[in-house]
């Protein structure tokens, strides 16, 4: 459903990425891992629309959204949570949600939706009036997932859910984007943590300074000497 083929993206000239090239199939979780500052957030970026492109295409299920603005792509079924969450700390819980329902019209539809992330996420009914901000930060994540979801995506972009959460939690988040990903939604999920990602996803790919230098599934992956060497400390 999503190719992204040979981008290039660079920050005031100076190139992050250098030639990225990755799939999605339709129904696939996908993994990026990687540590800080290779240019995982930012393939992410890219393909939501907030990074400008200097070559190469991103294609959604046969169509070229490169150049399409971020609002375009939402609409098009591209979500992205971003890192860092990035909600509205001094609005409510139930106000965040809305908002990520912008792009939407039919307010019946946005009503199922709503109902579906309340299933999802109990906690955000119990605390639909509270402010963002006060929760605690795996019920911020949750938040923020559940906004993405209120723009009825078909790809979901997840970057580092399981930053600055509690332990406990972060296996409760993964569960749920497993859970998400069996109600139809394809997931391209970016991870420091390498085994925890590769514990549900279908595929997984390694950059390292801008470029994918590995793909293949988790096992794959684990048993690959680059991998032991550089992430599973030998
Ligand atoms: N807004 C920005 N301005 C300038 N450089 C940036 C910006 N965002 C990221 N970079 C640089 O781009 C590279 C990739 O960053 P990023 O995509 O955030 O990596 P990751 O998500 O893997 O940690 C890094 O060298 C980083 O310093
Ligand atoms: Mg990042």
């Amino acid at each position: 459903m999503l190719q992204v083929e040979h981008i290039r993206v660079s920050y005031q000239r100076v190139p992050a990425l250098h030639d990225i090239s990755l799939r999605v199939a339709r129904g696939e979780i996908v993994a990026i891992v990687g540590g800080n500052g290779n240019g995982k957030s930012t393939t992410l970026r890219a393909i939501a629309g907030l990074n400008r492109l200097d070559a190469g295409r991103i294609v959604l299920a046969d169509r070229d959204v490169g150049t399409l603005a971020p609002h375009d792509r939402v609409r098009l079924g591209i979500s992205m949570v971003p890192e860092g969450r990035r909600l509205f700390p001094r609005l409510t819980v139930a106000r965040n949600l809305e908002l990520g329902a912008y792009t939407r019209r039919d307010s019946a539809e946005v009503a199922t939706t709503l109902r579906q992330v309340f299933t999802l996420f109990p906690v955000l009914e119990e605390r639909r009036r509270q402010l963002a901000g006060t929760m605690s930060g795996g019920e911020q994540q949750m938040l923020a997932i559940g906004r993405g979801l209120m723009a009825h995506p078909q790809l979901l972009l997840l970057d580092e859910p399981s930053w600055g959460i509690a332990p406990k939690l972060v296996t409760k988040i993964l569960d749920t984007i497993v859970a998400i990903n069996a109600t139809g939604v394809s997931i391209l999920l970016v991870e420091q943590n390498l085994r925890r990602a590769l514990a549900i996803a279908d595929r997984a790919y390694v950059m390292q300074t801008g470029r994918m230098v590995l793909e293949g599934s988790g096992q794959e992956l684990l048993e690959s000497e680059l991998v032991k060497q550089a992430y599973l400390g030998g």
